[in-house]
């Protein structure tokens, strides 16, 4: 089975999970990047189920409004029942690297505020010590070479993602070589970081539930 594959069996496997809580006032949260995107082609065929979803980035809610599902501010929202994303990387602790498209800021503020977080990944982000994949962090610009001072410190390599403004207008370091051996307090230290909106690191707010796409079949881990 090809990564497009499982891909699409964990966005179907979660449209399965999430179908029978669907109700006319439900409002969803929706990630961001290509297995997010899977899940919302899904959810199209079951968008008369439900109310609506708040968006983690521009690309998914334009994704949802192509699909004639409304999309609401969060701000107007005064619940949102489950979120459902990808990684790009997750742990047994279904701690998780995110960030690869840029919009962890906004995945972070959504999954925060969802009453469930489930994400839905190929095995081929199912790691022991996330850090393989580059940590993205998002900086405010003028700050972004205090941060990587800072960042270099902690023992990392960032690196500036060339061209990438996200959907708030900040900068993105990528930090290289950087083994994370304690995603609590990684997450926090970062945090720290005058300059720094947010990391990639979702320790702090793991995922409820990972369905795990792999070649035995979807994979359903629970926290
Ligand atoms: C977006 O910023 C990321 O957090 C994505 O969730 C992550 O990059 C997963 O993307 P794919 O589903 O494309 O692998």
């Amino acid at each position: 089975m090809d990564q497009d594959s499982l891909k699409l069996s964990v966005a179907q496997a979660a449209l399965d999970v999430i179908q029978p809580q669907l109700e006319s006032n439900t409002i969803i949260g929706i990630g961001t990047g290509s297995t997010a995107n899977m899940f919302i082609d899904l959810l199209a065929n079951a968008a008369h189920l439900f109310d609506g979803a708040v968006a983690s980035s521009e690309a998914s809610a334009e994704r949802l409004r192509g699909h004639n599902i409304p999309v609401y501010d969060l701000n107007a929202v005064d619940r949102v029942a489950v979120y459902v994303d990808g990684a790009d990387e997750c742990n047994e602790a279904l701690e998780l690297i995110k960030g690869g498209g840029a919009a962890l800021t906004r995945e972070k503020i959504v999954a925060a505020v969802a009453t469930e977080f489930i994400c839905i990944a190929d095995e081929s982000k199912w790691v022991s010590v996330l850090g393989s994949f580059p940590l993205p962090v998002e900086v405010v610009p003028m700050a972004r070479s205090h941060v990587a001072r800072e960042i270099v410190k902690l023992g990392g390599d960032p690196v500036l993602r060339e061209g990438v403004v996200t959907d708030n207008g900040n900068a993105i370091l990528d930090v290289y070589n950087f083994p994370i051996a304690q995603p609590l307090a990684t997450e926090a230290k970062i945090n720290g970081i005058v300059g720094v909106v947010c990391n990639g690191l979702f320790a702090l707010r793991p995922a409820d539930r990972l369905l795990l796409g792999t070649t035995e079949g979807v994979r359903d881990i629970k926290r």
